[in-house]
Order: structure tokens, then C-alpha cells, then sequence
């Protein structure tokens, strides 16, 4: 059975690493599938995804497609027609795409439209803001895929109300698998000492939502709490190229002044900083998340969010761009409460594997 996976951007390749090993373990049982990556080349620094490729074992691409930092619809449209060159090409029995970026939506409709069964990873979750980009994106490929596989009951909800029931699985949050694989290793190659903070001792930060980094006021809002929050504890910024290229174009060197600026970090040195981290304030989703699986109190930096169990245990206020919200939450103690396996037990991959390989069955999935 030959299954194509479509990714392009850093979170996708974090999450089909878990995907990948699961099929490897579901061959050494029995040989019968065949992954193909296609990368759409969505992101292409080395540090926003050679690494993650290497770091994480993923196997190498069949397809580099290269098409990257082009508007919503040339990129979607170039991605659309370049994959469906690959798919007449490979025949594949089966498509994988992940999440929510335009490498996602131009997989699927290229699955769609050639009759591709297609299997959806993180299905269902929804901002219920079509501003951005990505929930449009996220509707659109719910709506063609054959399988779809959600990271929380909320997401299965979700689809309910959308009118979507078959083939939907609840099979848990495949970031976590990959947190629970990796964070060992991560605390064993680097230590703090590397960053010259301490246990419990800094903030870490991701920005890079265009709601905020393409809205100057909401970006100068969330540089000028972090500026604040630095007077009183080290603030770690690995800066995103998206947000890296629109602080530089503001010509206002202090606009970083007393933050700790670093490249992309590597997966492994962000799950580092991540476990050991005071605060971390993002606008990411997978950040969010992974803060959560820490059990590090999360600032989200937006207006709403997808993984509103955080916010429902306690563990994550969202405060939007505003400089005092920010201040405000950043001195506030969170309330916490525990609620068991919210994001599944580690095992989401080995789950959506054996429902796709049901598919060369001839099972009912
Ligand atoms: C994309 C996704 C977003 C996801 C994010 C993960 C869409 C619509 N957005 O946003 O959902 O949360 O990835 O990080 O698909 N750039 C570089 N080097 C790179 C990658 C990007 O310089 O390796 C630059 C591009 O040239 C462009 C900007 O960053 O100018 C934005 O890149 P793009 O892929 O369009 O969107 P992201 O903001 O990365
Ligand atoms: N991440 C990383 N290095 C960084 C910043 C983030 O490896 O410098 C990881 C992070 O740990 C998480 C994923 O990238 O696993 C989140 O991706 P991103 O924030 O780019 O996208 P989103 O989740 O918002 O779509």
C-alpha cells in the first residue's frame, strides 16, 4: 500500500516524525506500506526544516517541490498543481496531510479531485475566526477528507456540528507523542547552561501569527510586554523568519532591547526550553500545547484559540496583543486543575496507522 505525505512547514514535519516511526513499527510486523513525502517547500531554512528532517529521522523527501513565500492563492494554486503532477505519477492508495498551513488545503484538494482516498491528522479544530487563514484552510480539508483524525473530543464536536460523521476518529494529539518520545533525549544533549538561564527562571516566547505580526500595533503591544516582563526575568525569543523580516523592516532597533533573541531553535533545544521554562507567552498552536504537556502556565498571545482544553483546565489565558492584558496575566497566578489523557496516551500515530492500513483491507473504517 503506498501512502503520499504532503508537508512543508516546521509543525507538519514535528508531527509526521510520529507518523513515520508508526508505520515503521506497523512494517516490522508486517511489510505493506510504503511511505512517499512530498515537501512543498513551504519552509525551507535549514533551521525551520533540514533539521527537524535530521533531528527526528524523517525519511528523506521523494518530492522537493519548492515553492515557498508566495501570496495565499499562488502558493496554494502552485502546491495544487505541482502535487497533482506527483500523484498522477506515484498513484498512491492513500494521502496524508497534516494541520492547517496552504501546503495542507493544496494536498487535499489534490487528493479530492483525483479521487485520492485522504486521510486528515488533526482534523476538526476550529478558532471559528475565518480571518485566519489557517481555519479556512483546516474547513475546506475537513470537508474532503475521507479519514479524519482528531487530536480532542472537541474537535470531534466540532465536525458534529459541521455534519461531518464518517470516518472520524478520536485518536489523540500527535504533538504528544512526539513531546513523550523525545523529551528524555532533549533533557540529556541540552542543558540550560547553553542559554544561561536557569531552571524555572525565564520566559520563553514564539511569535509569528500574521493577525499579530502583520498588525503593528498588536505586534509593538506584545514587544513592549515583553520588554516589560524582561526588567524581571530573562525573556527567550526564537524568532520566527516571518516576524524576523517585519521587526528588521521597522527600523526600530529597540524595539528587541533586553530580549534574549535566538534563531529557529531545533526541536529538541525548544522541548528543552520549553519543560523548564517559568511562563512561555505564544500565539503558536503548537507551542500552546506543548506548554501544556510541561505543565508550564502558557500566556496566549491571541484572541482565540483551537486547544481550548488548556484554557478549561487553567494552564493557558488568552490575552489577545494588548501590553497591560499581557502585564496583567504575566503577574496573575494561574488556576490549575488536572483532567486525565485530554490529549490521548502517546499513541495517537500507531492509532491513525492502523486505520489507514485497515484501508488496504478493504476494512470499514
Ligand atoms: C505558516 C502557516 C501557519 C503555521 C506556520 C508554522 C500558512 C497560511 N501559514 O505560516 O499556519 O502556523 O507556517 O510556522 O500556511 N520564511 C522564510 N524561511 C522559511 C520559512 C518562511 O524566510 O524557512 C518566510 C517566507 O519567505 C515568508 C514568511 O516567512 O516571507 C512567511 O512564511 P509562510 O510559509 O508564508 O507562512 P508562515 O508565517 O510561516
Ligand atoms: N518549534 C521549534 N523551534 C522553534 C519554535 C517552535 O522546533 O524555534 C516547534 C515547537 O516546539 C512546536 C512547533 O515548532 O513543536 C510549532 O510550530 P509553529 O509554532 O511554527 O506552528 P503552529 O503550531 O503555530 O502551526
Amino acid at each position: 500500500m503506498k501512502l503520499l505525505t504532503v508537508i512543508g512547514a516546521r509543525p507538519q514535519f514535528i508531527k509526521a516524525s510520529a507518523v513515520s516511526r508508526a508505520i515503521q513499527a506497523e512494517n516490522a510486523r508486517s511489510e505493506r506500506l510504503h511511505e512517499v513525502i512530498v515537501h512543498t517547500g513551504q519552509h525551507f531554512d535549514a533551521n525551520m526544516s533540514k533539521v527537524f528532517f535530521e533531528e527526528l529521522s524523517i525519511p528523506e523527501p521523494g518530492y522537493h517541490l519548492g515553492i515557498a513565500s508566495l501570496g495565499h492563492g499562488a502558493m496554494t494554486g502552485r502546491m495544487l498543481e505541482s502535487i497533482e503532477s506527483v500523484v498522477l505519477k506515484e498513484k498512491p492508495d492513500v494521502m496524508l496531510v497534516y494541520g492547517d498551513t496552504n501546503s495542507t488545503l493544496a494536498g487535499a484538494l489534490a487528493a479530492a479531485k483525483l479521487h485520492v482516498p485522504m486521510a486528515h491528522v488533526e482534523a476538526g479544530l476550529r478558532s471559528f475566526n475565518k480571518r485566519m487563514p489557517e481555519e479556512v484552510n483546516r474547513i475546506l480539508t475537513d470537508h474532503v477528507s475521507d479519514l479524519l483524525f482528531c487530536p480532542t473530543q472537541t474537535a470531534v464536536d466540532n465536525l458534529v456540528n459541521e455534519g461531518i460523521t464518517g470516518g472520524v476518529h478520536l485518536v489523540g494529539d500527535v504533538m504528544y507523542d512526539v513531546t513523550l518520545h523525545y523529551r528524555d533525549l532533549a533533557a540529556e544533549l541540552h542543558s540550560l547552561e547553553k542559554w544561561e538561564v536557569t531552571e524555572k527562571g525565564y520566559a520563553l516566547c514564539t511569535v509569528h501569527r500574521a493577525e499579530n505580526t502583520d498588525d503593528a500595533t498588536r505586534l509593538q503591544g506584545i514587544l513592549g510586554a515583553l520588554r516589560d516582563i524582561a526588567v524581571e526575568i530573562p525573556v527567550i525569543l526564537p524568532l520566527h523568519p516571518r516576524t524576523r523580516k517585519i521587526i528588521d523592516g521597522m527600523g526600530q532597533p529597540e524595539a528587541l532591547r533586553g530580549l534574549t533573541v535566538l534563531e529557529p531553535l531545533s526541536y529538541l533545544e525548544m522541548l528543552r526550553l520549553e519543560m523548564s521554562a517559568r511562563i512561555i507567552l505564544t500565539d503558536s498552536g503548537g507551542v500552546q500545547k506543548e506548554a501544556f504537556f510541561h505543565r508550564v502556565p502558557c500566556i496566549t498571545l491571541r484572541d482565540e484559540t483551537e486547544w481550548v482544553e488548556t484554557v478549561e483546565m487553567g494552564w493557558n489565558v488568552l490575552v489577545g496583543a494588548d501590553r497591560e492584558a499581557i502585564i496583567g496575566a504575566w503577574q496573575r497566578p494561574h488556576i490549575r486543575v488536572e483532567v486525565a489523557q485530554v490529549y490521548g496516551d502517546g499513541d495517537a500515530a500507531g492509532r491513525m496507522v492502523k486505520h489507514v492500513a485497515r484501508l488496504s483491507d478493504g476494512s470499514k473504517n
